[in-house]
């Protein structure tokens, strides 16, 4: 469900700076802040817990780690897999929507964020797949010397403890394989498989394999094209969900440099020095109640390389936002952050001593930096917020993958194949499931994450497919974006668009993805979109939402991808082994021409919940929000 595909998405951001903070276990949430931190870092989702931990590794940093949402109370929605989805819309969901989608069916829709400590890796949908290699090599070709597939595969591999499938009968029955110099032993995330399985994977990877498209023999060895069975961030014992609070936090309470405090909204980031082409902000003028100024500048320039180390300092003085060529006059430092409990509460003020991390997600990152005085200059004045940095990037570039619901249902009165749905039909069913995974932990409760997917690429599903990308290639770069955008961002989508039409091409990258639910349904999605969004706030008040418009398919490429994927799945359906499920075709309609998939699409675009972009890890001449340090250009 996954792939990271865009190239160009960034959704942790370095500012330098300095010092303070509160937080769980290891000391008391009540406790007062510390006198003052090395690091913040905001928000403690899956980026801010894993930065924050891995800076605490070394016991004389003190390192503090602040989320707007609560800590969940270990219940079972979040933990047994069958649950999955479940959680959204619910007490750990941010609860956005976009503005109405016009270029659709004028609706808004949902974009479900996770407002919880670990983030979105409390709400989703467990899967543990990592990009294609070409992904990682773009973002490197970009401009971004270690990002590629190499630099990062040590990462991945670091992260995770990978535990085979736990039978060699299912392992051949569904493609399960895996390259052992790819994965993991004794990383803090489990990544394993069910103890259950749906046997209508069986059926899809079969049909799909007469159509030439064959299944791939370890979808996270950097390979990204056709049908997959994907591993899950799940406990193999207990097969519970292993997710960023349980794996980087939890085992970790007790360092006492390592520092969490949640229910808190951070509302700005606070920004001192001048130059640039901005002005300046006073640190203590925001309702500052501890009264503790910035600690003098230590500043180690820690940056989070992608090798996990400190970029090099070519001069004495350390780099507190990143360097241009010409570094010009500035002396813009981050030095803490504003925050407070809800927008009636007093804002606190909490310093810094070393960096600011802003790891608040795509969406949250670009308001935050908007409402602190990093974004669009036009944009900050519209709402009288102090420029402090004029960088075009912040909250452009919003990339994600739109995806469309289908539906197929199979014959429900075949044996040979059970359905998920029969848990919520079948009391009885339900109730036995129940206890199987109460006492076995094996069964259908295990197995509640749509796993069996497919990545295609498009010259391998449509006969169109080199048309669809000379017409991507001969679109001027501005005929679908956002009238009057800086000139930079121009250049930065000129350049990615010239590369997916290029990747594209191949029969190795994934154009969409689609996802059994073993239910009757095998949604599309678009993978590396070329449609760009926008992510601006619409008010100064950071406890109003910002205006996130995903302009999903506004670019015409993106539909048709769409098309060429709602056709070839009546091929997949027609497909002798996928026959045997004698599946109807509701949606869309067996017969539906090209009007009636466009309507299907109007109306059933939703989001995949994989916004990225907004900050994007750039050169600054185009529309670049951060360096490959992740430090923010100035
Ligand atoms: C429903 C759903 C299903 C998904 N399915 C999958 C899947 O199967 N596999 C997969 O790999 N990915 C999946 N994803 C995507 C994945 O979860 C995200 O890509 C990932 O969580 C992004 O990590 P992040 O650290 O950038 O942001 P997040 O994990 O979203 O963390 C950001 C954190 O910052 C906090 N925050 C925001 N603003 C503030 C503020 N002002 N002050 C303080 N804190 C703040 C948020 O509350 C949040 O906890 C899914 C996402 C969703 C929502
Ligand atoms: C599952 O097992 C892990 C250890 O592998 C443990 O940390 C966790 O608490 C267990 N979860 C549940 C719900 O039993
Ligand atoms: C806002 O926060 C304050 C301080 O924590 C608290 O007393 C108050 O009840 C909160 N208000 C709302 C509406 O939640
Ligand atoms: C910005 O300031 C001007 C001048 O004080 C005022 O007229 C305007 O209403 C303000 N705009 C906003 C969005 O607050
Ligand atoms: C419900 O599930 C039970 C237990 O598996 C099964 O015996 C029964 O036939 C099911 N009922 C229906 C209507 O499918
Ligand atoms: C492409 O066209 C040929 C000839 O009409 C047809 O046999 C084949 O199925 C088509 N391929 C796809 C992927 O639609
Ligand atoms: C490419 O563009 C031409 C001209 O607009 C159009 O006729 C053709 O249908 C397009 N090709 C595809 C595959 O959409
Ligand atoms: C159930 O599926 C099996 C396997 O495809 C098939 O042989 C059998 O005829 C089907 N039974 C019914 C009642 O459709």
């Amino acid at each position: 469900m996954v792939r990271s595909t865009s190239a160009l998405l960034a959704v942790s951001v370095c500012l330098t700076s300095v010092a303070l903070g509160a937080h769980l276990h290891g000391r008391d949430i009540n406790e007062p802040l510390l006198e003052s931190y090395d690091y913040i870092v905001v928000g403690c989702g899956i980026s801010g817990l894993v930065v924050s931990n891995r800076l605490s590794e070394i016991a004389s940093r003190t390192v503090l780690c602040i989320e707007a949402g609560d800590a969940d109370h270990y219940e079972a929605i979040i933990q047994d897999p069958v649950y999955v989805g479940a959680d959204i819309g619910g007490i750990y969901d941010w609860d956005l929507e976009t503005v109405p989608q016009t270029q659709l069916d004028g609706n808004t829709r949902p974009m479900p964020q996770g407002k919880v400590l670990g983030g979105g890796s409390i709400l989703n949908a467990m899967c543990w797949n990592r990009g294609g290699s070409d992904d990682f090599d773009a973002w490197e070709a970009f401009g971004n010397p270690g990002w590629g597939w190499a630099g990062i595969l040590p990462y991945f591999m670091k992260s995770e403890t990978y535990t085979p499938v736990y039978s060699d009968e299912i392992a051949e029955e569904y493609s399960i394989h895996y390259n052992p110099a790819v994965h993991g032993t004794s990383g803090p995330v489990q990544v394993s498989y069910p103890k259950y399985f749906y046997p209508q994977s069986i059926n899809l990877f079969a049909g799909m394999n007469l159509l030439g498209l064959p299944t791939q023999f370890d979808p996270n060895d950097g390979t990204s094209a056709g049908p997959a069975f994907v591993p899950t961030d799940l406990d193999p014992n207990n097969q519970t969900r292993s997710d960023a609070r349980r794996t980087y936090f939890d085992p970790y309470v007790s360092r006492s440099n390592f520092h969490v405090i949640t229910g808190q909204h951070v509302t700005r980031v606070l920004i001192e020095g001048t130059g640039g082409n901005g002005e300046v902000d006073n640190p203590t003028s925001g309702g500052n109640d501890n009264g503790n100024g910035p600690a003098s500048g230590n500043n180690d320039g820690f940056g989070f390389g992608p090798d996990g180390s400190t970029p090099p300092l070519s001069g004495q003085t350390p780099p507190r936002f990143a360097r241009r060529q010409d570094p010009g006059t500035s002396n813009l430092r981050i030095s803490g952050v504003e925050f407070a409990t809800n927008a009636s509460a007093l804002r606190q003020t909490v310093y810094a001593t070393r960096e600011v991390i802003v790891a608040a997600g795509a969406l949250h990152s670009a308001q935050l930096l908007q409402l602190s005085g990093i974004g669009p200059e036009s944009l900050l004045n519209q709402y009288n917020i102090t420029v402090a940095l004029n960088l075009p990037g912040v909250g452009n570039n919003l990339q994600d993958h739109p995806l469309v619901g289908t539906f197929y249902p199979w014959a429900d009165n075949n044996a040979s194949y059970p359905s998920p749905t029969e848990l919520t039909t079948n009391a009885t069913y339900n109730l036995q499931a129940e206890q199987e995974y109460d006492t076995d932990k094996t069964g259908p409760w295990t197995a509640g994450s749509p796993n069996g997917l497919a990545f295609n690429p498009l010259p391998l599903i449509s006969n169109n497919s080199a048309s669809i990308l000379s017409n991507a290639s001969n679109q001027n770069p501005t005929d679908y974006l956002v009238a009057g955008l800086d000139p930079t961002i121009i250049a930065g989508f000129t350049a990615q668009k010239q590369s997916l039409v290029t990747r594209l091409a191949e029969n190795t990258v994934a154009a969409y993805e689609i996802i059994n639910n073993n239910a009757g349904s095998l949604t599309v999605s678009v993978m590396h979109p070329f449609s760009r969004g926008t992510c601006y706030i619409q008010s100064a008040d950071p406890f109003q939402p910002p205006a996130i418009d995903p302009r999903w398919l506004t670019n015409p490429v993106d539909r048709q991808i769409l098309i060429e994927a709602l056709l070839f799945n009546r091929q997949i359906l027609a497909a002798p082994p996928m026959v045997e499920l004698q599946a109807a075709q509701f949606v869309p309609p067996v017969d539906a021409d090209e009007d009636a998939l466009d309507q299907v699409i109007n109306n059933g675009i939703r989001t995949e919940f994989h916004p990225s972009g907004t900050l994007a890890m750039l050169p600054l001449d185009q529309g670049g929000v951060v360096d490959s340090h992740l430090l923010v250009w100035v």
